[in-house]
């Protein structure tokens, strides 16, 4: 099936995710749809995440998506489970796929999770844990500064250190093995989060799962775009979309997909 993928998210976080998918799915098109205009949704209700990514999943329907991927982890955790099951076409999030990831890594069944307010206060990633292991603890913890540090390129930087020893001291207290990075941005701070874990603290990308999900399930549903076959595989078209001026997004992206992007087209959500 040749149509593009389609990926969202509040705003330029969600191309942490792009970066893998475009790494194990180079054949395939895809259309990405950055909620710049609303970002954040981190610290929003249900209600408002909910409007959102109904009205997100809407634009890329329009551009006749096979297969969608909700980047935010503050949408899948809130909003997703409710509304994917209204859509005609699969549609993930990245919560299960990172959770079952944590799972399969623990090896002392104490596990952290750390992600925005909403994801959080959601429970999401506890829940599904819960489901499949409720003998494993959980441990979560809302980190709300590290969006706008990543966001503003504050990624070594000795103030990043000093919140990030700050934030995690509580993680560090209670012995946990596995740490889930449950926010797009937070990839970007591995290496920062990592230091401050220490080496006995195995780091889960929520977005690199989730790229290994997508693949599965097209493998598995038949809908891989036929140009996977050929030799060498061509790549796919990307092209990008945003609900305010695209500067800002054009700016910040190369650091979080790894390479600059170009063609990024301004849209009017608020009519989806
Ligand atoms: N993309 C969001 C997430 O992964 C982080 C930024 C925001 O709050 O919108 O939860």
């Amino acid at each position: 099936m040749n149509n593009p993928i389609g990926i969202f998210d509040s705003g330029v976080g969600g191309l942490t995710v792009a970066r893998e998918v475009f790494k194990l799915l180079p054949q395939e098109d895809v259309v990405y749809f950055g909620d710049v205009g609303r970002y954040p949704y981190g610290g929003r209700s249900k209600d408002i995440i909910t409007k959102f990514t109904n009205q997100d999943i809407l634009f890329l329907l329009e551009h006749k998506v096979k297969f969608i991927i909700c980047a935010c982890n503050s949408a899948s955790s809130v909003a997703l489970d409710d509304i994917s099951g209204n859509y005609e076409i699969p549609i993930i999030g990245v919560i299960k796929p990172g959770a079952i990831a944590a799972i399969e890594k623990t090896r002392n069944d104490r596990i952290g999770v750390i992600g925005t307010v909403a994801t959080i206060n959601s429970n999401a990633y506890a829940r599904i844990i819960h489901k499949e292991r409720p003998d494993i603890k959980v441990f979560s913890l809302a980190c709300p500064l590290f969006v706008p540090l990543a966001e503003e390129g504050y990624i070594e930087k000795k103030a990043t250190y000093l919140i990030a020893q700050d934030y995690l001291q509580t993680m560090r207290d209670v012995n946990i093995d596995t740490l889930i990075l449950g926010c797009t941005h937070y990839p970007l701070l591995k290496n920062v989060i990592e230091d401050v874990m220490g080496d006995s603290v195995t780091l889960i990308d929520s977005g690199e799962e989730t790229a290994r999900e997508a693949y599965k399930i097209l493998m598995e549903k038949s809908m891989i775009n036929s140009a996977a076959s050929q030799q060498p595989v061509p790549e796919g078209e990307h092209k990008f979309f945003v609900s305010d001026v695209p500067e800002k997004f054009t700016q910040v992206a190369s650091r979080f997909l790894g390479r600059p992007v170009d063609r990024v087209t301004r849209v009017d959500i608020s009519g989806y």
